[in-house]
């Protein structure tokens, strides 16, 4: 089972422990509200980690912040634009002055995006593959 671990006693007697893996963690996650991100702040929420998810402020994102405080309620949210250098510097200080450390950083956020560059890759690989 996950998270439970085997401990041996002074008078050898086996006992279990149950401990989750990210707990006395800190995972600072950017663009955590959607997608990618939203699904490993869940995660990560599950296994007890201190959460500092880093994202764009709006009604959608609120709502999965209230998702994953459910899983976690030790889980922050900070508006932050990670375009912005001052904005992701304040959020890292914020993250560490909040929990005292920061052990994971998931630099997620993004946007994907179908331009010329894609578009005449797959024209090629059309055109190796038939002609
Ligand atoms: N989904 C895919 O197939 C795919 C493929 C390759 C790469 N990626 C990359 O993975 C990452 C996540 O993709 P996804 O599909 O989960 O995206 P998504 O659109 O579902 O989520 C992106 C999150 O990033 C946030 N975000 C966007 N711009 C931001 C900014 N400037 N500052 C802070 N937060 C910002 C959004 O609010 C959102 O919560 C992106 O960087 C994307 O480029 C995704």
């Amino acid at each position: 089972m996950p998270g439970t671990f085997n401990m041996l006693t002074a008078k050898n007697n086996l006992f279990k422990i149950d401990m989750k893996k990210l707990e006395n963690r800190t995972v600072f996650i950017t663009g955590g509200l959607s997608g990618i991100g939203k699904a490993c702040a869940l995660a990560a929420a599950g296994e007890g980690a201190n959460l500092a998810i880093a994202d764009l402020k709006s009604d959608e994102g609120l709502k999965a912040m209230e998702e994953i405080k459910s899983e976690n309620s030790k889980a922050i949210f900070i508006a932050c634009d990670v375009s912005r250098f001052t904005d992701t510097q304040t959020a890292i200080e914020k993250t560490v002055s909040t929990f005292g450390s920061l052990d994971v950083a998931l630099n997620n956020a993004g946007i994907v995006a179908i331009g010329f560059l894609q578009i005449a890759l797959i024209f090629e690989m059309l055109k190796f593959y038939f002609g």
